[in-house]
């Protein structure tokens, strides 16, 4: 499928509120700072008695899977329960697909049971996009992972982390360390912390997952962890994505880890307060050591906490919004 795209406000409705979230690439500053916003709005409910609000009742949530996943799923599904949605989770890759039927005919069958919107996450890039223009217009669909585009909401849920850490985003040195090349998490954080103006980007990797232009995202290229990691607020691990990879990119595990696994010593490289963050699924003694993992520093399980509150937010708002879009079509 499609790698290059064309990402101008095919998620937008005419008074620029989400209908669909598909990418963190091109969206204003104001709208990502909303997300956050609604998301913090959100986190504080999830320590109440009662989790549940009625903003999607009524409304019919289909997780349509074409890849295995265990914490965006499974948060999607308790965020769309948790907005009092029903939810019906769909594993593609163990259905009919693997029957022989086209994503086309999928679609339509899903359609006819009036669903109201999609989570799709699929391995090929620009499935998120197809799929968002195939449907029903009053369809909203969550990009949950497209191939090595994108992942918007697991940049948001990173976001969100970073603001409540760190407070302001202004100032910051990011750093993005690892498999950058097969990685979607990379690209929607590089254009997330763009838009949210932190002073610096830098990503550490070997040259064989480096993207090619990889500067004309406006971050700092690092070959050298122990350089690259020197002072940052933010670390941001990334995961060896070995079913991406079609040759031989590294050495040895042992060999990536020794380089640019992230244990303490080279931790205390960055700030003393600097947080490590990480999307999981986690490799313990790949990219990171258990020391840091689990150590004070790690974000990693609030991050999962985070990921449910800014699920519903991008839920509610781009039900919202496909409900301004349909009224004033019908104003017209
Ligand atoms: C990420 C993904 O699927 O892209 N994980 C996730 O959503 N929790 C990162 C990864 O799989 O490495």
């Amino acid at each position: 499928m499609i790698e290059s795209i064309d990402h101008n406000s095919s998620q937008l409705n005419a008074s620029g509120q989400l209908k669909h979230f598909l990418t963190t690439e091109d969206l204003p500053a104001t709208l990502l700072n909303e997300i956050l916003d609604t998301a913090n709005s959100f986190l504080d409910m999830s320590s109440q008695q009662v989790k549940k609000v009625p903003l999607l009742r009524g409304k019919t949530v289909v997780n349509l899977f074409f890849e295995p996943s265990t914490r965006t799923s499974s948060t999607f599904e308790l965020a769309a329960k948790r907005l009092s949605a029903d939810v019906l989770n769909l594993n593609i890759s163990s259905s009919s697909t693997s029957k022989g039927e086209s994503l086309k005919d999928t679609l339509m069958t899903l359609e006819a049971m009036h669903a109201d919107m999609f989570v799709v996450r699929h391995p090929d890039s620009g499935a998120a996009h197809f799929i968002a223009n195939q449907v029903t217009p009053n369809i909203a669909v969550i990009n949950a992972g497209d191939g090595r585009h994108a992942h918007p909401t697991q940049a948001m849920l990173d976001m969100l982390t970073i603001k409540r850490c760190k407070g302001d985003f202004s100032g910051l040195v990011v750093a993005i360390v690892g498999d950058i090349l097969h990685s979607r998490v990379a690209r929607s954080q590089i254009h997330a912390l763009r838009t949210l103006g932190v002073a610096e980007i830098r990503v550490i990797a070997p040259k064989t997952l480096i993207p090619k232009d990889i500067e004309f995202m406006g971050v700092k290229v690092y070959t050298d962890m122990l350089q690259g990691i020197k002072d940052c607020d933010v670390v941001g691990m990334l995961r060896l994505q070995k079913e991406r990879m079609n040759s031989a990119l590294l050495p040895s595990e042992s060999e990536f880890f020794k380089l640019y696994g992230l244990n303490s010593e080279k931790l205390k490289l960055a700030k003393p307060d600097a947080i490590v963050m990480h999307p999981g699924p986690i490799n313990r003694g790949v990219e990171i050591e258990s020391a840091v993992a689990d150590g004070p520093q790690s974000t990693i399980l609030q991050q999962v906490t985070n990921g449910i509150a800014v699920r519903m937010a991008v839920m509610s708002m781009a039900i919202s919004g496909q409900l301004n879009n349909s009224n004033s079509s019908v104003q017209r």
